[in-house]
């Protein structure tokens, strides 16, 4: 996997500027991942979702590439380490950049990484337990019913 800080401009706070660009990665990469779930019908529903999260103060930050342009986002609330999204262009899948972005919510959440996934996205599964996450429970989705992993990353203990 070659290494996102060749490819990276860095990392930066979500700011009302990238909405567009985000909501347009955010449709693009879940159609490519889910195709029987119309994502274009949920834009508004996505960009309502992010400016609440920022307006609460949660921590969004977005991967810039050397070009200015927009190869992901996360979102995670520091004070639950609860990750309520994180997604990639599907151009930047496979570069490390959605291991980059974990990081960075690890940073603003040390202790705990939380978050929920649908069992049938085994791609986003794989990502996950290959960087030490474990599923902790199972549930289902409240909307679509679908069933869900809850996963869970914590620090291994150190002495
Ligand atoms: C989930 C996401 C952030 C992961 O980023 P990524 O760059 O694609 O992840 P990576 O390529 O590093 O890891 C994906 C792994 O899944 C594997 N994989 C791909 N398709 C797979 C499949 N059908 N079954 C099992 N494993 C699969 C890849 O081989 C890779 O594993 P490897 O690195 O050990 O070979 C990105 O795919 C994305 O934005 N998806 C759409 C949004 C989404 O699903 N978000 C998560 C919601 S909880």
């Amino acid at each position: 996997m070659s290494a996102p800080r060749e490819t990276l401009r860095g990392f930066y706070d979500m700011t009302h500027a990238y909405l567009a660009e985000v909501a347009d990665l955010w449709v693009a990469s879940w159609a490519t991942t889910m195709p029987a779930i119309d994502f274009e019908a949920r834009r508004g529903w996505f960009v309502d979702h992010i400016v609440a999260a920022m307006e609460r103060g949660e921590t969004l930050r977005v991967a810039m590439t050397q070009t200015g342009d927009v190869a992901g986002l996360v979102m995670i609330d520091p004070r639950s380490g609860y990750l309520d999204q994180i997604v990639v262009g599907v151009d930047w899948w496979g570069k490390g950049v959605a291991e980059a972005l974990i990081g960075e919510a690890r940073r603003v959440s040390p202790r705990r990484v939380a978050l929920t996934v649908n069992q049938d996205n085994p791609r986003a599964v794989a990502f996950y337990k290959r960087i030490g996450f474990a599923v902790v429970g199972e549930g289902a989705n409240p909307t679509s019913g679908l069933k869900t992993y809850d996963l869970e990353w914590r620090p291994a203990a150190t002495e």
